[in-house]
């Protein structure tokens, strides 16, 4: 019974007015995602991408304030993630599952918002290998890597790269 508890405490987070459903091998959001929404806030309009979107938390923040918000995310989980966590927020966000930009087709926006996974390496080396499957494939450490076709940035969320 208390075990419960703790489980259900465990995949329910705050961040700023949202409710998060963050269940084992979604990122839960830390407080990069609050600095990058600072940083997007003023310049958010239109017709919004969230890439690498996680639990959501920035396609749910950026919601209220956007005509659209498409958010990415390669992991099942996460997508079906994004989707709880819109009809928990009540806020209108579509889920695409796929890699970056490939999953968004010919669409266009306004305003790309992405705090994808980033793990500093060395200029010239090849970047970390990660588990894809399992309670250790981490939602941070996954990302596209030899089989992706389009490279993802090594830099910290909201740098310019
Ligand atoms: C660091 S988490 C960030 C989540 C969220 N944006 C946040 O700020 O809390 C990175 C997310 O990128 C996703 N991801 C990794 N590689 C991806 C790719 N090639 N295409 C789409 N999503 C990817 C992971 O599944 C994970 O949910």
């Amino acid at each position: 019974m208390g075990g419960r508890r703790v489980v259900a405490a465990a995949v329910l987070t705050r961040f700023r007015d949202l409710r998060l459903f963050t269940p084992p091998g979604v990122f839960a959001p830390r407080s990069d995602a609050g600095v990058l929404l600072d940083a997007a806030l003023p310049r958010l309009r239109g017709d919004v991408l969230d890439l690498c979107s996680g639990s959501g938390v920035l396609a749910l923040a950026a919601a209220p304030h956007a005509a659209s918000v498409l958010a990415v995310d390669m992991s099942r989980m996460a997508a079906g993630t994004i989707r709880v966590n819109s009809l928990l927020n009540r806020r209108r966000v579509e889920v695409r599952r796929g890699d970056l930009f490939a999953a968004v087709g010919s669409r266009r926006f306004d305003v790309i918002l992405t705090n994808p996974p980033y793990v500093p390496t060395p200029p010239g080396a090849e970047p970390p290998s990660a588990p894809r499957r399992g309670r250790a494939a981490r939602a941070d450490a996954t990302s596209s890597t030899a089989s992706a076709p389009t490279p993802m940035p090594t830099c910290a969320p909201a740098a310019r790269c």
